[in-house]
């Protein structure tokens, strides 16, 4: 086989663009096992960066496919079906619905890669975030104001005060028997406050299982050092909320979906209640077509 070259920066930046590609032909050419590759993307711009590599780095060794994966349809089944579809929040760019749609795919005992993921959330106080979350624009519609404290925001998050080590919320695992059940999903938390604070939202992180012990994490306790692909999630509350030493925080995370959309609601009901956020998807929603 042709040694495979990586041009610079290539292999680890951009959307679209093949570095899992990259990585699964080194791999091959590493461990001296050869492999057919199939490239499958649905985004017609990052099509012609992966025709462009093919031509000039990859030796027309892959089959590029400009498909959706979920309706992709392919004669043979794969073994290694790699991927990496995830958001700060894990789930936030609906790996969940795109790996069970993609899973007519993969042999029986094929693997993925990654093969779970869990989101993580941890309350935080930040005036910064909060204050600079309220001055975004309201883009709905007039009857909804409350779109700009309804939605996730990617964020390099400097200054803040995690109030409480971050706890699992979803767990998502591939390839699964149970394909007849959507991937919706409620989760309640519960936090001890160490001292007076005040509530402004939550960090939103995510841990990747990749295959068997190997990880990668923006987690920070479990954070996979070198790693600057994702910033965490910032996921806002309306109103702060005063909290005390001593007291509880139960904070409730749910995952719901319909037949074009997937989204969030989140509320807190300890020490005290909030209003459920983005009720039925009114601000912010992930778009399954
Ligand atoms: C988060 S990006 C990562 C891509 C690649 N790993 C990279 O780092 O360049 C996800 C990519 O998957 C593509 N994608 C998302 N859903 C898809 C689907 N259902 N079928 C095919 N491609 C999809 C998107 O267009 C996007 O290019």
């Amino acid at each position: 086989m042709l040694p495979i070259t990586y041009p610079i920066g290539q292999a680890k930046n951009g959307a679209g663009r093949g570095p899992l590609v990259f990585a699964s032909l080194k791999a091959s050419e590493n461990s001296k096992v050869p492999v057919k590759l199939y490239a499958v993307e649905k985004n017609e711009n990052a099509l012609h960066v992966l025709n462009y590599n093919n031509d000039n780095y990859w030796h027309n060794l892959v089959t590029i496919i400009g498909a959706d994966m979920r309706t992709w349809k392919f004669d043979r089944k794969c073994d290694i079906l790699v991927s990496e579809l995830l958001g700060s929040f894990g789930d936030n760019e609906l790996s969940p619905e795109c790996l069970d749609g993609a899973q007519h795919i993969l042999k029986e005992d094929g693997i993925c890669i990654p093969s779970s993921y869990t989101s993580y959330i941890s309350p935080l106080q930040s005036q910064t975030l909060f204050s600079n979350m309220k001055m975004f624009k309201n883009a709905g519609p007039l009857d909804n104001r409350h779109n700009n404290t309804e939605q996730l925001y990617v964020v390099n998050m400097r200054n803040m005060y995690i109030i409480a080590p971050a706890k699992p919320v979803f767990t998502f695992k591939h390839p699964r028997n149970d394909l007849e059940t959507n991937n919706d999903r409620y989760a309640s938390l519960t936090f001890d406050i160490p001292q007076d604070c005040v509530l402004h939202g939550f960090a939103g992180y995510f841990e990747a299982i990749l295959y068997k012990n190997i990880n990668i994490s923006i987690e920070p306790t479990t954070f996979s050092k070198g790693m600057f692909s994702w910033y965490p999630a910032y996921i806002p509350i309306k109103n702060s909320v005063t909290l005390k030493k001593g007291e509880r925080l139960r904070a409730h995370f749910w995952r719901l979906s319909d037949v074009s959309k997937v989204w969030y609601e989140w509320s807190v009901s300890e020490p005290y209640a909030v209003p459920v956020h983005n009720p039925n998807a009114r601000s912010y929603s992930m778009h399954l077509h």
